[in-house]
C-alpha cells in the first residue's frame, strides 16, 4: 500500500503531454497501478491519471460503485486504460460539475461531449473498446485530458459556476 503525493495545479508537470506506453513490461505496471488505486481511494477520487502522481505516461484509472464526491453519479466500472483514444459520438455537449484531486476544494461546471467511444488497452494488453455517455463519458474525458496537460478549469466557459465545494454545496 502506497499512497502517493498528488501534484497540484500550478505544478508545471501537470501541463506536460504524456508519452504512450509502448512496452507494457518497461515499467512495473502492477506496482504503479496499485499505487494509483491506493492514492485514488485514499482521496475518494472517481479517477486518477498517472501524470497526477508525476508519472508521464498515458495511463489512467477510473471507476466506482458509489462516490461520496459525486453522490448522484451512476456506477462506472473500475477500469485501467492505457494509450486511450476518444472519439465523440455526435456533437451534443453537456454541462456537468467536476472536481479534480489536483485542484483540491474546488468545483466547476465543464462542458463535455455527452456521448463518446473510447479505445485503449488494459495492463494485460487486452483491448478495451466502449461506447458510453453521461458521467462515465465525462470521467473518461476528464482523465484523458490529464494526458494532454489539460486541467478541467482550462475547459470552463462560465466562471460563475466555479468555486469552493463547501460554499457551492453546503450540507
Ligand atoms: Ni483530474
Amino acid at each position: 500500500m502506497a499512497i502517493k503525493e498528488i501534484l497540484k495545479m500550478g505544478d508545471p508537470r501537470l501541463l506536460e503531454k504524456s508519452k504512450p506506453l509502448k512496452d507494457l513490461n518497461a515499467v512495473d505496471l502492477d506496482q504503479l497501478i496499485q499505487d494509483m488505486i491506493d492514492t485514488m481511494e485514499a482521496n475518494d477520487g472517481a479517477g486518477l491519471a498517472a501524470p497526477q502522481i508525476g508519472i508521464n505516461i498515458q495511463l489512467v484509472i477510473f471507476g466506482f460503485k458509489k462516490n461520496d464526491r459525486y453522490p448522484d453519479a451512476e456506477e462506472v466500472p473500475f477500469t485501467v486504460l492505457i494509450n486511450p483514444k476518444i472519439t465523440p459520438i455526435g456533437d451534443q455537449i453537456e454541462d456537468g460539475w467536476e472536481g479534480c484531486l489536483s485542484v483540491p476544494g474546488l468545483r466547476g461546471v465543464v462542458p463535455r461531449y455527452k456521448k463518446i467511444s473510447y479505445q485503449g488497452i488494459d495492463q494485460y494488453g487486452k483491448k478495451i473498446e466502449r461506447k458510453v455517455d453521461g458521467f462515465h463519458a465525462r470521467v473518461v474525458q476528464h482523465e484523458c485530458d490529464h494526458l494532454f496537460g489539460i486541467l478541467y478549469p482550462m475547459r470552463i466557459k462560465d466562471f460563475t459556476k466555479f468555486g469552493f465545494h463547501e460554499v457551492l454545496f453546503p450540507d
